[in-house]
């Protein structure tokens, strides 16, 4: 049985670095902690697939300096987690541009996602150098490609194969958590989420730890999902269609 996809944006590391009147990179460091314990508590709230959105397409703009520590703190997590991650039936993947990922991080990443590849317990995706109309302007030069070399029809294009092209074999995800208070995407998962519910909390992302994960699939579990259809109440005695 496959269980929640759940995405999140880890926000707030900057914010959580200045209030300790420490650089921000400081943030980072601590927001790996955060992701080694969600991803080891995920699989315990039924979570089979976790997207994490660890860097934009636009996170380039950030000073150099600062993306340079982020593709260290990656290639460190990768290196440093790779055992525990195979021993515990993870299997790490990646969605974004590989192309501009400098060479040792994605040397790290590559290898942990050779290793991680017969782990069935989770479904790890990290987001990196990733955004979602970036994601959509390839699916539609794939599907353009299959148009022109003629093995397409135009009318063939369908919601259907628009979500393969965009997402692949992976699940819409249920749920996408953002942490530090802001109430937006930030360009994450946006043809994906389209039914997602939405969950924002305040904690900054290195405050953030599996029993706040578990506190946002609780409250998930209570709202009802009704994907443009009409619920009836579970009492209501159900009308009988003459005719
Ligand atoms: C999230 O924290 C980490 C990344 C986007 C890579 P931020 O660095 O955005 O932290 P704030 O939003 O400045 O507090
Ligand atoms: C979104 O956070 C990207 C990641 C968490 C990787 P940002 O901090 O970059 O987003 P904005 O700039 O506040 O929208
Ligand atoms: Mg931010």
């Amino acid at each position: 049985m496959s269980g929640l996809h759940v995405g999140i944006i880890m926000d707030g590391n900057g914010r959580w670095a200045r209030a300790q009147g420490r650089p921000r990179w400081r943030g980072h460091l601590a927001g790996v902690d955060s992701v080694r314990d969600v991803v080891r508590g995920a699989p315990e709230i039924g979570i089979t697939t976790l997207t994490l959105y660890a860097f934009s397409s636009d996170n380039w703009k950030r000073p150099p300096g600062e993306v340079g520590r982020l593709f260290w703190l990656l290639r460190e997590y990768c290196q440093r987690e790779r055992n525990e991650l195979v021993e515990s039936g993870v299997r790490v993947t990646h969605v974004g541009r590989r192309d501009r990922i400098p060479q040792s991080a994605l040397a790290e990443l590559d290898r942990t996602l050779k290793a991680t590849a017969r782990g069935h317990r989770l479904h790890l995706q990290l987001a990196i150098d990733y955004g979602s109309r970036w994601a959509l302007t390839e699916a539609a030069r794939a599907i353009s490609r299959h148009v022109a070399s003629g093995d397409l029809r135009p009318e063939e294009i369908s919601l259907d194969l628009l979500d393969r092209a965009v997402a692949g074999e992976v699940p819409n995800p249920d749920l996408i958590v953002r942490t530090a208070g802001e109430q937006r995407l930030s360009d994450f998962l946006l043809w994906e989420s389209a039914y997602a519910e939405l969950y924002f909390t305040d904690a900054l992302w290195p405050d953030f730890r599996r029993e706040d994960l578990a506190l946002a699939v609780s409250e998930f579990q209570r709202r009802e999902r009704r994907f443009g259809a009409v619920t009836a109440p579970a009492e209501a005695p159900q009308p009988t269609v003459v005719g």
